[in-house]
């Protein structure tokens, strides 16, 4: 493929191809001197359109290492805010002969509506509620340096799972991988085509933690969700916030995943946020690696 869009394009060995591949990079990445020469020549744009601290920051760091020339643009300076739309803005960037954008954008598809329009890849860094991929195979990435393999493990996704893009591509990329996912959310925060995922269902959260391999934390997308339906944040953090009798019913080895930001507090109790369980910050160092594999190898690809 041209792009990476979401992980329904990924085949299982396509995902060991890039976990090897970052495997690789992250050795790179733990020298005194990160930089290596892969992609100098290159270019590739940043462009998002909605807010992110780890996910530009990563790739932009990424392409650095790679000595890949990456420029970033954000929808708040950029010329979209005078009217500018998002396919012409995508043409103009191209027309600058870049080899790549990685695009955030607030609308499901946005990064889709680019790649079909566009000769350079488009690699999707998030887009509405659809599909995080980056995101889904940096956390299996993670999870694989922890165990070896993902096969027969649990993974518990819990929180806000409606609006999440990050629960969609974890969803497809675990169960590819060989894992089980459980959801667990109030019932107003589930897809509303529950029954069609691959998944098993709880609404209570001590029966869902219960020997479980990984817990994947989720937080309130307030940004996302109708005024009116807000659900109470005490309220939600009292039945559905991570804390430490869920880390008790899971297995012994329990790992605690979140893609980020953090609502320390709500979703996840703070020292648990901060504890030998949580593999959190892995997760950002993870984030490089495989942000690097990837634009090495679309970048790369043969045409
Ligand atoms: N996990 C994630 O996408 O974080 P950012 O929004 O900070 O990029």
């Amino acid at each position: 493929h041209k792009d990476l869009l979401d992980i329904t394009q990924l085949s299982k060995e396509d995902v060991w191809h890039i976990f090897e591949t970052a495997t690789y990079f992250q050795e790179i990445n733990s020298r005194p001197v990160k930089k290596v020469p892969t992609l100098k020549g290159h270019s590739v744009v940043l462009f998002f359109a909605e807010p992110s601290t780890r996910t530009k920051t990563s790739f932009d760091m990424a392409g650095k290492r790679l000595s890949c020339d990456t420029f970033s643009l954000a929808k708040s300076s950029s010329s979209l805010t005078k009217g500018e739309t998002l396919k012409d803005t995508a043409l103009t960037l191209e027309a600058m002969n870049i080899d790549g954008i990685v695009i955030r954008h607030w609308a499901s598809g946005a990064a889709a509506f680019l790649a079909e329009r566009l000769d350079c890849s488009v690699i999707n860094a998030g887009d509405g509620r659809h599909a995080h991929p980056t995101q889904a195979l940096l956390d299996g990435f993670t999870l694989y340096q922890e165990w070896g393999a993902l096969e027969g493990k649990t993974v518990l996704i819990l929180g806000d799972i409606a609006h999440s893009r990050v629960a969609r591509s974890n969803v497809i990329m675990l169960t590819m991988m060989g894992a089980k996912v459980r959801f667990c959310a109030p019932r107003t925060l589930l897809p509303p085509n529950i029954k069609s995922w691959p998944v098993e269902v709880y609404s209570n959260v001590n029966e869902a933690s219960k020997g479980v391999d990984a817990i994947m934390c989720l937080r309130l997308q307030l940004e996302r969700q109708q005024a009116g339906l807000l659900p109470d944040v005490r309220e939600y953090s009292r039945y559905f916030g991570l804390g430490p009798k869920q880390v008790e019913l899971a297995s012994p080895n329990v790992k605690i995943l979140h893609p980020g930001p953090m609502n320390r507090g709500v979703e996840i109790d703070s020292a648990l946020a901060d504890s030998t369980s949580s593999l959190v910050l892995d997760q950002v160092a993870s984030g490089v690696a495989v942000r690097m594999a990837l634009l090495y190898l679309y970048l790369t690809r043969k045409k």
